[in-house]
């Protein structure tokens, strides 16, 4: 299917924002943008803009938590994470930080966010307040390109499959301990506005049709844990193939944080990964957009 829009293949003009590419697959910094004082023409150019280019990174940015919440909102209503609590004075904003001596990165290894929700996050921003000397960048891979690359053979056999898509916590603990720590974790998340975000297992298509763009993608990331329909042995080699494909380095771009970075990525297009290669401390501004049901 070809429903791609002119969102993606048309004319790139804009009057307010200069866009500038990171890399050939996707991602761009845009420039001239003020996310402090955003008027609704720019805003229309960003939006445009980052549907087109699925990451948009801002640099110097001085935003507080309700700016960035205000920004956050122009995209959608907040996704609310099931087990991840906000900021006491700022619910709606996740503060992400790593110490040194930290063992755990938060989000380092391939993922598209909250996948294992019925309706998993549109988007996600990320703003940095502290940032290592070196390291702890985030990769970001393409699942259009990933998609479009795939043999007419994989996507025919492929084209109706689902995949079953589990939360972290829940990964490792079948049965009755999965239900166990999910009640606990239902209790610890007592905070959670949208008791719907609550859910941490679903089945999504493994191809999408991204809703604004009509592009297809291939809905992929480390929540994903089966596909239905097909033998175990079958899942893990076609699984394991499609991992490593949809992250080939000409896939992806990479983003280089510094404090007043934000970068905004589109989840129903791309994957992620925050790469732990620091020992320093790491701070981040971090809100989730609510999606819809992936089709
Ligand atoms: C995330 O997975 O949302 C966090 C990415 C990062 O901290 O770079």
């Amino acid at each position: 299917m070809d429903g791609t829009t002119t969102a993606t293949t048309g004319p790139e003009t804009y009057n307010h924002i200069e866009v500038k590419p990171i890399a050939g697959t996707m991602g761009a910094e845009l420039l001239g943008v003020d996310l402090a004082a955003l008027d609704d023409a720019t805003f229309d150019e960003v939006y445009k803009a980052w549907l087109r280019h699925q990451v948009v990174v801002f640099r110097d940015q001085d935003i507080t938590p309700d700016q960035q919440l205000a920004f956050a909102l122009r995209f959608g209503g907040i996704h609310h994470h099931p087990y991840m609590k906000g900021m006491d004075d700022h619910p709606d904003v996740l503060e992400i930080v790593k110490e040194p001596g930290d063992n755990y990165t938060f989000g380092s290894s391939w993922h598209t966010d909250q996948m294992f929700n019925p309706q998993p996050a549109k988007a996600t921003m990320l703003y940095a307040k502290e940032t290592p000397s070196a390291g702890g960048d985030t990769l970001f891979a393409n699942m259009h390109d990933a998609y479009d690359a795939l043999s007419d053979g994989m996507k025919d056999m492929l084209s109706d499959v689902k995949t079953w898509c589990v939360g972290d916590r829940f990964k490792r603990a079948g049965g009755l301990a999965r239900n166990e720590r999910y009640q606990g974790n239902l209790k610890m998340a007592a905070k959670v506005r949208d008791p719907g975000n609550l859910q941490t297992e679903s089945a999504h298509p493994l191809f999408r049709t991204h809703p604004e763009t009509g592009r297809m993608a291939l809905f992929l990331g480390g929540h994903a844990q089966t596909l239905h329909g097909f033998e175990e042995a079958e899942v893990e080699s076609l699984l394991n193939f499609l991992r490593a494909h949809s992250v080939r380095p000409e896939f992806t771009c990479r983003v280089n944080w510094k404090p007043g970075t934000l970068t905004l990525w589109d989840n129903r297009s791309v994957q992620h990964h925050a790469i732990a290669d620091y020992n320093e401390r790491r701070r981040m501004h971090r809100i989730t957009i609510a999606g819809d049901t992936p089709v």
